[in-house]
């Protein structure tokens, strides 16, 4: 199949709006490109649920603190539109900061501050603290896309729990869309796949690989019983040690009752959650340790 792509985000909005009035549903993957297999397993989810499925993709400057990650971020169109066309999507579309906020920019170009979004609880703390301003522009960025595209489902990744949980809240609070976390897509070294793995050399990727050993091993330790926070956070920076990483956190968090802090007690519920820097590539992981046992970041 042969998909659309819309460099004009009008073009996008009235094809959305054609989706709606044949009373067809339509589920949005929202990326920033550089698509991976990850990427292609959330759009495979949405051509499994809805008739129709669009993808945007819009390096979102909102959420960029530094902006050498920003300036470095990964671009390639081209692979991601074949990438898009084998996983099943209908329609991708990209845009510029001034055509997704028309009439809302400063003279430099900016967003004007009263249209950020407010990201909610959910943005406390780890990312939230590590990347302060990241989940506002993710926020407004997604809100954005939920207003003027009004899909019936949206698809994030479980990689970046925090997000998802931002994500679905936001979504609540506009009535819609259903927000569905699709399970972690992983390479057979158990690393997550993410944008920012190609920018990792040799030594990177080695380095790298400690982070899922890290969670998976604090999954077998919660499976033999450890429901300690403070223990399973001790684990995880004891393997990351070994490896040449700069840990910005390894944390326990109950998914369903978020707090800036890592709980005290022990848990019935629990994420582990890493971000860790490999030389200057910054990359972030997580785990559900109570795997069927949680819905606020579960697996879809
Ligand atoms: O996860 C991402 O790629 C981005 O944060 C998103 C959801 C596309 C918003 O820019």
């Amino acid at each position: 199949m042969i998909i659309q792509c819309f460099e004009n985000p009008e073009h996008a909005i009235d094809w959305c709006q054609a989706v709606a009035d044949q009373g067809l549903t339509l589920g949005f993957v929202p990326t920033m490109g550089a698509l991976h297999e990850g990427h292609q397993t959330l759009v495979r989810q949405a051509t499994l649920e809805n008739d129709r499925v669009c993808v945007s993709i819009f390096v979102n400057p909102l959420q960029f603190g530094e902006s050498k990650d920003l300036e470095t971020y990964p671009r390639d169109f081209e692979s991601d539109a074949k990438m898009l066309e084998q996983a099943g999507c209908h329609m991708a579309f990209t845009g510029t900061l001034a055509e997704f906020f028309p009439g809302r920019l400063d003279p430099e170009g900016g967003l004007l501050p009263e249209y950020l979004l407010d990201p909610g609880p959910f943005a406390e703390s780890l990312e939230g603290e590590f990347r302060p301003g990241h989940f506002e522009g993710v926020a407004t960025i997604v809100g954005r896309f939920f207003e003027i595209l009004k899909p019936t489902r949206a698809y994030f990744g479980q990689k970046d729990c925090q997000q998802a949980l931002v994500v679905r809240d936001l979504a609540q609070r506009m009535h819609g869309p259903e927000v569905v976390v699709c399970t972690t897509h992983r390479e057979t070294s158990g690393m997550a796949f993410s944008s920012r793995n190609t920018r990792l050399d040799e030594a990177g990727r080695r380095a790298g690989m400690f982070i899922s050993r890290a969670l998976f091993g604090a999954r077998a330790l919660w499976f033999q019983g450890e429901r300690n926070p403070a223990e399973l956070s001790r684990f995880m920076h004891s393997v990351l040690n070994q490896g040449d990483l700069r840990v910005e956190y390894a944390s326990i968090r109950d998914p369903e009752q978020w707090s800036g802090e890592q709980p005290d007690g022990p848990l019935t519920r629990a994420v582990a959650l890493i971000a860790a820097r490999a030389g200057d590539v910054r990359l972030i992981d997580n785990m559900l340790l109570s795997v069927g046992n949680d819905a606020a970041c579960k697996e879809g």
